[in-house]
């Protein structure tokens, strides 16, 4: 099987793990990687000179298989549609665009293309997210009745993307991903407090069809870092906390139990307090996971886990969540 030919584009603090990632994959090469900022250029030059490394992303496109594109936010759409257009499968970092009208632009031309796309909602390829996943839609917990995310830490403060849509799409595709579906209303308070009209901490609300509510907390502005979810079922509820080096996931026999015969009587709940079982999670890392399952969805031999549609339902709650954040909180159909 002849190697996998792997771009860049864009090679800043987070690209640069998708460089050293794609240059350690077992079948694919690093073939060439495109950055605007000569500094960047030299330094990734250095680190892999096998690669061949361009300011010009046609001559990227003309040396490659397939295509990282791990630029700032506000070039995602364009970059995009450039690597549909030459044909190249493309994994487009989070968020996937700025705007519905630009994911749906993106999510037309791969299906009119035939491009696999894959979106780049990183944490669906968290080892801890796979289990939850199985235990959701396994029936394990019972029916979901809520849940709720915490992604704070101090910095990285950014001047193109909100707290929002810096840190939201994880959660949201996240959410998605567990549930299978996408939410009804959703509903956005958030404040800016260090440059004006960007919100350094956003609460976001969501409310799904089947009844479920998630509530999610973002902010870069925070004294603790927490990576951390709650998923709440009738029969068990679990604790995805990804700043716990080993004990990332904790499954509670926990909850609150009405027999039958009592079905109207508020006193006969019953507290049940059962064990504690945390799962043995495989060490994997999440972006070598990614990374991987995008090659082969390059070569065809798999879907993507999640496609352009995908993409584009996320952007639809962040774009609903930002209209509410614009209107002071009030629920948005996305
Ligand atoms: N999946 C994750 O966990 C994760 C984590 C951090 C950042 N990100 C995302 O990755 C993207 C990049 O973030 P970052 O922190 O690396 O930003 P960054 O500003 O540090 O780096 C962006 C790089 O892209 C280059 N660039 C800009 N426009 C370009 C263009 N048109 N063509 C080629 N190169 C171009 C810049 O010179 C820079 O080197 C953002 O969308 C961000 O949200 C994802």
């Amino acid at each position: 099987m002849n190697r996998l030919r792997l771009g860049v584009i864009g090679a800043g603090a987070w690209g640069r793990n998708h460089v050293r990632t794609v240059a350690g994959l077992a079948d694919a090469e690093l073939a060439a990687v495109c950055d605007l900022d000569a500094k960047v250029r030299e330094r990734v030059g250095r680190q892999h000179p096998s690669a061949h490394v361009t300011a010009d992303v046609a001559d990227l496109l003309s040396r490659v298989d397939a295509v990282v594109v791990a630029s700032p936010a506000g070039t995602h759409a364009t970059l995009a549609l450039q690597c549909i257009e030459a044909g190249k499968p493309c994994l487009v970092e989070k968020p996937f665009a700025l705007s519905v009208h630009d994911a749906e632009a993106v999510a037309r031309a791969a299906a009119a293309r035939r491009v696999p796309v894959l979106a780049g909602h990183l944490l669906l390829f968290h080892p801890a997210v796979e289990r939850l996943r199985a235990l959701v839609q396994g029936g394990e917990l019972g029916r979901i009745y809520y849940l709720y995310g915490l992604r704070v830490n101090l910095g990285q403060v950014r001047a193109d993307e909100n707290a929002l849509w810096s840190f939201g799409p994880h959660d949201v595709s996240v959410a998605l991903y567990l549930l299978g579906e996408a939410p009804v209303r959703v509903a956005a308070h958030g404040r800016s407090y260090l440059q004006p009209k960007v919100e350094d901490v956003v609460f976001l609300t969501m409310e799904f069809g089947s009844g479920v509510l998630a509530h999610v907390q973002l902010s870069w502005l925070d004294p603790h870092k927490e990576r951390k979810l709650t998923v709440v079922g009738a029969q068990k509820m679990v604790v995805f906390d990804d700043m716990e080096a080993r004990e990332k996931l904790r499954i509670y026999d926990k909850g609150v139990d009405r027999p039958p015969e009592y079905r109207s009587y508020g006193e006969a709940l019953s507290i049940r307090e059962g064990d504690i079982f945390i799962p043995r999670i495989p060490n994997v890392e999440p972006l070598a996971a990614e990374l991987g399952h995008f090659a082969r969805v390059a070569r065809g031999v798999e879907p993507p886990r999640a496609n352009a549609e995908d993409g584009v339902r996320v952007v639809r709650v962040l774009d609903a969540a930002t209209r509410s954040l614009a209107t002071g909180g009030a629920p948005v159909s996305p």
